[in-house]
């Protein structure tokens, strides 16, 4: 049910900031200030798990009101698929100050800085950790499988200084009851297998059921994007005989390279022919020593290589030919949006093409996260389900 109220005297500062940011979220103006009050609303309710109060504002599992918190954000890849789902995002941190631009101009809140200046116990209580943590190698060398187990001189000395120290701090902590972790596709081979090793063993260790897959974006988006996706339950909450299921690939029509590209891009982003001429004596080269290096002009009907933060440089990865008229060019940082599965109309760029390219590059596909969280979902509604004989009604009251 709805009711009706009726504001008067709004300043004018605030009746500004209102309708700027109602035309750029393009809502009307009665949808924005509901939405900013269902917001403020919904702050003032405890996570699912950790708290008494159980809010489904819409049917499950499809949609959860769960409480996340996005670490590493980067431009907020995470932020943008939990939030489609239900997820109401508590606290966020990435330190580079172009992406918290990003973030800031998308999301309306700038992410705290360094994780490791962030004191676990100041972060708010949540139902679910994301995070697309760099991948460092552990620093002792040699470091065995059983080594990295919670002896003090394993787990805390091999993890000391490394970024995934922190996030194991925060996780100890705070307890989430779901990690939601990315991270490049070699991280079970990186470091001889040290590094996965240490991460698994950790988050075990943490008493975490832990599963992991490597899934490619190319059946989301036309883009090579080989990803590891973990998803980790906490054995207290969810048992250790919980299952879980990645998502399969959509069905449909496989995304194609054309369907992202600009008609009339700007010709700025045409290859200089000295830059060319180079690129193709490099690629030359390294085919006559029999290597796969070098540029990549891809089939507009097909997919490209993987999108990486250094496209910058060259762009040489993904060029675009045109026709032999000229040079090839690169992707425009709008092209690199979509490439990516965000929506630069909805998503406005609000740094250089250089700062643009690095973030793309550096992004989780959303679609692809959006996917795998609706499964995680399923397990967590099935938990809640669990943990109440109605999610509703309880000793024979329903909840107000
Ligand atoms: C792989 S990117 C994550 C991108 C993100 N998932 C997205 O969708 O945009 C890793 C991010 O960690 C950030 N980062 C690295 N070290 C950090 C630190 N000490 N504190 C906070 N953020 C850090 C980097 O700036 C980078 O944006």
């Amino acid at each position: 049910m709805s009711k009706q109220i009726l504001v008067r005297n709004i300043p004018s500062h605030v009746a500004e900031w209102i309708e700027k940011q109602r035309e750029e979220h393009r809502m009307t103006q009665q949808e924005f200030i509901v939405s900013i009050l269902e917001k403020a609303y919904a702050s003032t309710q405890a996570p699912l798990f950790l708290g008494r109060a159980r809010i489904i504002e819409k049917p499950i599992p499809e949609c959860l009101p769960f409480r996340f918190i996005d670490l590493f954000a980067g431009i907020g890849g995470f932020r943008i698929a939990l939030e489609k789902l239900g997820g109401r995002c508590v606290f966020s941190s990435e330190w580079d100050k172009y992406a918290q631009k990003t973030y800031s101009a998308w999301f309306g809140e700038t992410p705290a800085g360094d994780i490791r200046k962030i004191t676990p116990t100041d972060i708010p209580d949540h139902d679910l950790l994301a995070a697309g943590f760099p991948c460092q190698p552990f620093s002792i060398a040699g470091v065995s499988k059983k080594k990295s187990l919670g002896q003090a001189h394993g787990f805390k000395c091999a993890t000391q200084g490394n970024l995934f120290f922190y996030l194991a701090k925060i996780i100890k902590i705070k307890r989430p009851p779901v990690l939601f972790l990315e991270n490049v596709k070699n991280l079970q081979s990186h470091d001889e297998g040290r590094t996965w090793a240490v991460i698994k063993d950790t988050l075990e260790q943490l008493n975490y059921k832990v599963f992991a897959k490597v899934l490619d974006a190319a059946h989301w988006v036309p883009q090579h994007r080989e990803r590891i996706y973990i998803v980790c339950f906490d054995k207290k909450v969810f048992g250790d005989q919980m299952e879980f299921r990645y998502p399969d690939p959509p069905n449909g029509v496989a995304p194609r390279l054309a369907d992202i590209l600009e008609k009339e891009p700007d010709s700025k982003y045409t290859l200089s022919q000295h830059l060319w001429t180079y690129l193709q004596e490099y690629a030359e080269r390294h085919r006559a020593k029999g290597n796969g290096f070098g540029f990549g002009i891809p089939d507009p009907e097909g997919i490209t290589r993987t999108l990486s933060a250094r496209y910058y440089k060259d762009g040489s990865e993904i060029l675009i030919s045109q026709n032999g008229h000229k040079p090839p060019r690169r992707l425009t940082p709008a092209e690199c949006a979509r490439l990516m599965g965000f929506d630069p109309e909805k998503y406005k760029i609000v740094v250089s093409d250089t700062q643009a390219y690095r973030q793309f590059g550096n992004a989780v596909v959303p679609l692809v996260v959006e996917d795998v969280a609706r499964e995680i979902l399923k397990a967590m509604s099935a938990q809640l389900a669990r943990q109440n004989d109605c999610l509703l009604k309880k000793n024979g009251t329903q909840i107000q």
